[in-house]
């Protein structure tokens, strides 16, 4: 078992035994740039190349330019313990703060979906940290649920979470009404998803924290895009803040948007 050390260093992170390189970053890689990184990181056993994510399980695009990858990396970080496969799931680094807020925001009587649950990167911290009544994660990703299963399993809470192998979509409109919190971790269109997180908060209304990658300049439009479409499906918006979770690109930032929203006709 190799447990992970989370470091930046300029443009690539060490994972543990693993560096990775961002290939979209540095165009081209020489073989003097990863002799340089392997001298600066003697315990290394393998340098990833990182494209980004692809497709609709934001699955990373990744090479190996140096030495053997091993199956099943454990990262731990604040108590929390996630079995990863770096090659076959994303995982951010980047997102070290935002896990940590989750976690300190949700209170004990909360139920909470977490409609993109990936291996767990926000379900895990909750439960552990906050330890709400329950937390339904949904995942559609037959892999990342898997891992999903396995770190609920390692970290000991099974009796908090509730998990569902299915596309989020189908899963809302059955949490009847209960939502105190909805955590909509996904990057792209999330926004189109929003509907389905209306589903399912409580009648007395609920928090949601919508995740998007945004232009720089595309803050106030992605805000008043999410008033008006919870209007139109008869829902009050208090939007409660924004954070940028990170620098995605040049131009283009990771936002959460923080809102609660209460049903009109309740
Ligand atoms: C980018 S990962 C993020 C994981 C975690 N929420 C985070 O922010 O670190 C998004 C996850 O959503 C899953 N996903 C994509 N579409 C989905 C859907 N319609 N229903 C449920 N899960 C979905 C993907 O398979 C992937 O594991």
């Amino acid at each position: 078992m190799i447990i992970i050390v989370v470091e930046m260093q300029g443009r690539y992170k060490i994972i543990g035994n693993v560096a990775l390189v961002r290939l979209d970053v540095n165009k081209t890689i020489t073989e003097k740039t990863i002799q340089d990184i392997i001298s600066k990181n003697p315990n290394l056993i393998a340098v990833l190349g990182y494209r980004g994510i692809r497709g609709e399980y934001r699955t990373p695009v990744v090479e190996i330019l140096w030495g053997k990858l091993p199956d099943e990396i454990m990262h731990t970080e604040y108590g929390v313990h996630y079995y990863l496969d770096p090659s076959r799931l994303m995982f951010s680094l980047g997102n070290l703060y935002e896990r940590l807020r989750m976690a300190s925001v949700v209170r004990s009587w909360e139920v909470v979906v977490d409609m993109f649950a990936g291996v767990g990167q926000f379900t895990i911290p909750i439960a552990v940290h906050a330890r709400p009544k329950i937390i339904h994660a949904i995942e559609i990703n037959p892999i990342a649920f898997d891992y999903l299963l396995k770190n609920i399993n390692i970290n000991g809470v099974e009796n908090i979470v509730t998990t569902y192998l299915s596309d989020c979509r189908e899963i809302t409109k059955k949490i009847e009404k209960s939502a105190d919190r909805v955590i909509m971790g996904y990057l792209h269109d999330t926004i189109e998803f929003l509907p389905y997180a209306l589903q399912c908060i409580s009648k007395s209304g609920g928090v949601i924290h919508l995740h998007q990658l945004v232009r720089k300049d595309e803050k106030e439009e992605l805000i008043q895009r999410i008033i008006n479409l919870n209007s139109t499906y008869g829902f009050t918006t208090h939007i409660l803040k924004s954070r940028v979770v990170k620098t995605y690109s040049a131009n283009k930032i990771h936002l959460v948007v923080d809102l609660y929203v209460v049903s009109q006709v309740n």
